[in-house]
């Protein structure tokens, strides 16, 4: 999909419109009025290595285009039956081509307007091993949806129109890059667009960012181009999070939708199949002219009180990253402190680890014991880290462990519970230690006992991006069964009527918002079905966290539930809950 509106960008169209069904699987259809393509040139098209973009050696190195590869309709033609229908706008009649597994099945003239309309249908029919593959329909629409709005965003003066299942979801009317964020990310963010905007001559960067007061829990609204191609990189991705450290809440993500455009030697677009990761012949530069170009749009709007730059004069000095860039300033900016940061290849931070040793020892003493199973006999144990060693202790060790009935529970650091056992005692972590009674809690629910809802004196409405809308309404159901009463609003709207008697009102909204962000950073754990990714998302959501001063009936409750659970020892990420000090263990701590 993404291939087909790049062609369709590629052939100078000025409308482009995208019709999806069912997610995609049966059908994703693009029609544009670009110059379309002659009788020949439709065939040729589906040939691998068929181009029309390059034409000499040269034009390899300077691409313009979205395409150069002359691979994705071959590639699209061997997994889907395709159909193309084009006409040039000197032609008196179009050309209909039809494909099935790579090869032209069908041929003819067709009456149509100039453009080209391309049909994938019944995506993998032909691969049922990879068809399998697909997600729900829902699912693959949010990918659909993703991949639309980077597109749309990086050709404002295009008009797009995305339907599914004959439902104009997205319709983008030509205009400014500030319009088309704001008809894509929401009309909300208005008055709270900072614009960037910094040329030199090594490069340029444009585009806007949200104010900090927009930053969201859910990521999600951060877009990076380069040469007016969607990348992803979490390294720009942290320039710009630098420039705005101070500014927003930690785990809070800001608007930004910024286009570095530079020299196409400087950059490497071959590096990933789908052209979403480049490199930079000189990404060090890149990330501090990001960042300095950042703060510097924040600081003219007056939004940091005070221009605390942290970054080497050579680049705070506005004039760095205003003025062209001479071979001296290159080399001033790469001596500089900031450029030094930077040692590692794809490493924002590398931070000398101040004291080794130190580190060292902590690390032995927290680690599970060492594989000799005569000295590991009376190691510390972390809860649930099965080693060949612990296995040995395991089996020396007295029955199974319990705490002390009514023993005494001390809270230390606001962090760690400590308490007695039947043979040690344990180090308890507060938050691991819920984490893992939620999750059994939230196990049981979603198997038939709902857990209860607690309606909210204000219902609370929501408004997310059109992605995430999307997955929080396939997250529904589940939600309802784990205490959320949750129901659409209008569109991309929802509104919150309830939430689980556990968790405390008046913050619906970001706890919803954190949520989503939490559950999208589980998407590439494919073992995992959605509802269990729900439940471990929400799990860690809800569990105490460290900092949290606990009652002493508090602190009883959750030392009880955590030994009541089926699998007491691990966090369903398995981290230990806790940790075991066995006696003989301590003494050869004191040498005895
Ligand atoms: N919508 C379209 N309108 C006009 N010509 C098109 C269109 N789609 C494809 N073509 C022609 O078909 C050729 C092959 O397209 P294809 O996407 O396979 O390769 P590409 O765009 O050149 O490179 P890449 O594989 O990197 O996308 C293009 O070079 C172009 O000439
Ligand atoms: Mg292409």
């Amino acid at each position: 999909m993404k291939e087909l509106l790049e062609n369709a960008v590629d052939a100078g169209a000025t409308e482009i419109r995208l019709f999806v069904q069912d997610g995609g699987k049966s059908l994703i259809q693009v029609v544009d009025n670009g110059k379309g393509m002659s009788e020949t040139d439709a065939r040729m098209a589906f040939e691998r290595h068929a181009t029309s973009k390059i034409r000499e050696i040269d034009d390899l190195f300077h691409i313009k285009t979205m395409g150069f590869r002359g691979e994705a309709l071959a590639s699209v033609a061997a997994v889907a039956q395709v159909e193309l229908k084009t006409r040039r706008p000197e032609d008196e009649a179009g050309t209909r081509i039809e494909i099935e597994n790579s090869r032209v099945v069908k041929q003819e003239p067709v009456a149509m307007h100039p453009g080209t309309i391309i049909s994938m249908k019944n995506l993998f029919f032909n691969v049922p091993a990879r068809r399998n593959f697909l997600k729900s329909h829902a699912a693959e629409m949010r990918h659909v949806v993703d991949e639309f709005i980077r597109v749309a965003l990086s050709f404002p003066s295009i008009f797009f129109s995305l339907s599914g299942n004959g439902h104009e979801l997205l319709h983008l009317e030509k205009g400014s890059l500030k319009q088309r964020i704001l008809q894509v990310l929401g009309s909300s963010f208005a008055s709270k667009l900072v614009s960037v905007q910094e040329n030199t001559d090594y490069l340029n960067i444009y585009g806007f960012v949200g104010k900090p007061e927009t930053a969201k829990k859910t990521r999600g609204d951060q877009y990076f181009f380069v040469n007016n191609r969607y990348i992803r990189s979490p390294y720009l991705h942290h320039a710009v999070m630098n420039a705005f450290t101070e500014m927003i809440p930690q785990e809070c993500f800001p608007l930004y939708v910024l286009f570095v455009d530079l020299d196409p030697t400087q950059v490497d677009i071959n590096v990933h199949p789908t052209k979403q990761e480049i490199k930079f012949e000189d990404e060090k530069i890149v990330y501090a002219f990001v960042q300095a170009a950042v703060k510097h749009a924040l600081a003219q709007y007056s939004i940091t009180p005070t221009l605390d730059f942290d970054l080497d004069p050579a680049i705070q000095r506005l004039e760095a990253v205003s003025k062209p860039v001479s071979e001296e300033k290159k080399a001033e900016v790469a001596s500089s402190s900031l450029y030094k940061t930077f040692t590692q290849k794809n490493q924002a931070h590398f931070i000398e680890p101040s004291n080794k040793s130190e580190l060292k020892h902590w690390k032995d003493f927290y680690e599970a014991p060492p594989a000799n199973p005569t000295t590991a006999a009376g190691a510390a144990s972390a809860g649930g880290t099965a080693t060949p060693g612990e296995e040995t202790w395991m089996s020396q060790a007295p029955a199974k462990i319990m705490p002390i009935e009514n023993a005494p529970l001390q809270q230390l650091l606001n962090t760690y519970i400590v308490t007695p056992t039947n043979r040690s005692f344990i180090l308890v972590h507060q938050q691991a230690a819920h984490e893992r009674i939620l999750y059994e809690r939230f196990q049981t629910a979603s198997v038939g006992t709902r857990i209860p809802s607690q309606k909210s004196l204000f219902p609370v409405t929501l408004t997310l991006s059109a992605p995430d809308s999307i997955l929080l309404t396939e997250l529904l159901p589940d939600l309802q069964l784990l205490g959320y009463d949750i129901g659409p609003f209008g569109k991309d709207s929802f509104i919150i009527q309830g939430t689980p008697a556990d968790v405390a009102g008046g913050n619906e909204k970001g706890v919803l918002e954190n949520l989503l962000e939490q559950y999208k950073n589980f998407t590439s754990e494919i073992r995992f079905s959605k509802r269990e990714k729900l439940i471990r998302t929400m799990a860690r959501q809800q569990a105490i966290k460290p900092g949290a001063t606990l009652t002493e009936k508090e602190m009883r409750t959750l030392v009880d539930e955590l030994f009541a659970c089926a699998q007491h020892n691990i966090t369903p990420g398995g981290d230990p809950t806790y940790i075991e000090f066995k006696k003989d263990y301590v003494e050869r701590l004191f040498g005895r």
